[in-house]
């Protein structure tokens, strides 16, 4: 019989997990004692590595003074406060406001809805479209299910949300056709810098900066979905500033706390924010209970903090470089048909007829936990994760690939 406890993707069947119930720094362990290294940072999150004490403390400071109270007008907190002042100082958006929630699929769906109600409120209700890529993921919520281009995730929920529509990913003539199409009527683009549970597909300078021409052609909002490149997971803040692109509105979630606790949210720029303000009446009627939750937000700015002290945004260029260096090697010497990545996102490419699944679990058996997508191991360590670590990850990926190949 399977346990109570209903797992995300997975099979309802399914009654075996893997019991995971320590960490330290990028080492975990299961409840039978085995040692992993945990090269994926759980789900794409955690920069900071895990069981960090300083994170405990902060968060149960907190929760002894005040483990938050609501921030629906006329209320608020100093930390909700503190958190976007923080995150507003970091953002690549000059007179940035930051919203907050409890998630990626909150954030999402946030600044869809933002982007609607901004469009209204500087007198253009006709623009609704919303405009997405294949491949990409946006999270589970109805927004984020609508929006993703990810075909399996979308089946068998009935409805989805009216006048979003994906486009090939990483094709400029795609979307300007579909732009031409829907001209008049485009709310936003959303994109991923880098698309990352859809394979770690990077996207180019042009392609992001065609994006923002494109968006200011129609009067459209360019929304990057930043749930994974955000704080520091491509040696920058943002993969704004990687690539050099300011968008309107960017969501972030996972590493802005580095899963300690769950938070998620939306910057927003001056012509999101300035059509908020255009009318002293306006009510913004969305948001939710947990928004701005200050012991959640303590652990943002203890998150923040810690990866200042610790240099570790310019920390993932170095491990990103060692893990790009070994796969460029296995690539060479014909274990793998490619890589791809930037920053400390990457993917390894397995040749023709190996099961990303049957290399993932093999891998796990071998105390390395990456993550399979099909056609490829992905690898987005904690950024603290050791050299010897990314070499011993390294190590165990070629043993696996080059077993299974030669099976
Ligand atoms: C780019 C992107 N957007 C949104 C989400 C959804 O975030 P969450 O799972 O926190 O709801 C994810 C999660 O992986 C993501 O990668």
């Amino acid at each position: 019989m399977p346990g109570r406890f209903l797992h995300s993707f997975a099979k309802p069947s399914n009654e075996a997990f893997i019991n995971i119930v320590r960490g330290d720094m990028a080492t975990l362990w299961d409840n039978a004692g085995k040692e992993y290294i945990d090269a994926i940072g759980s789900l794409w999150y955690c920069q900071i590595g895990h069981g960090r004490k300083e994170m405990a403390d902060a968060v149960a400071r907190q929760m002894s003074t005040l483990e938050t109270y609501s921030t629906f007008d006329p209320f608020t907190n100093p930390l909700a406060d503190a958190t976007a002042e923080k995150i507003a100082t970091l953002s690549p958006i000059d007179d940035a406001r930051v919203f907050l929630c409890g998630s990626g699929s909150e954030a999402i769906d946030t600044a869809m809805k933002l982007a609607r109600t901004a469009q209204i409120q500087s007198g253009h209700p006709e623009r609704s479209v919303i405009i997405t890529r294949d491949r990409g993921y946006h999270g589970t919520n109805y927004g984020g299910t609508s929006a993703q281009g990810l075909p399996l995730n979308k089946i068998g929920y009935g409805q989805l949300l009216e006048g979003v529509i994906q486009v090939d990913a990483d094709d400029i003539e795609a979307m300007s056709l579909a732009c031409e199409q829907h001209a008049g009527n485009i709310a936003a683009i959303i994109a991923e810098p880098v698309q990352g549970a859809g394979g770690v597909w990077p996207s180019s300078s042009e392609y992001l900066t065609q994006l923002r021409r494109l968006c200011d052609a129609h009067g459209a909002y360019l929304i990057f979905d930043e749930v994974i490149t955000g704080f520091g997971r491509l040696g920058t803040w943002f993969g704004a500033h990687y690539y050099n692109v300011v968008p309107d509105m960017l969501t972030f979630a996972k590493g802005v706390t580095s899963g300690y606790q769950p938070l998620g949210g939306v910057i927003c720029g001056p012509q999101v924010n300035d059509a908020l303000l255009s009318d002293p009446q306006f009510f913004l009627r969305t948001g939710y209970t947990y928004s701005g939750h200050a012991s959640v937000c303590a652990a943002a700015l203890k998150n923040i903090e810690i990866m200042e002290r610790e240099n570790l945004v310019p920390r993932a260029q170095h491990v990103g470089a060692r893990i790009e260096d070994g796969l460029r090697a296995l690539t060479d010497d014909g274990t793998l048909t490619g890589y791809r990545g930037a920053g400390a996102i990457w993917a390894g490419k397995l040749p023709e007829g190996l099961d990303a699944t049957v290399i993932r679990d093999q891998m796990i058996r071998s105390g390395v936990i990456a993550r399979a997508i099909p056609g490829v191991i992905a690898f987005c360590p904690p950024l603290v994760i050791t050299d010897q670590q990314i070499d011993h990850v390294l190590d165990v990926f070629t043993a696996t690939v080059q077993q299974a190949t030669s099976a």
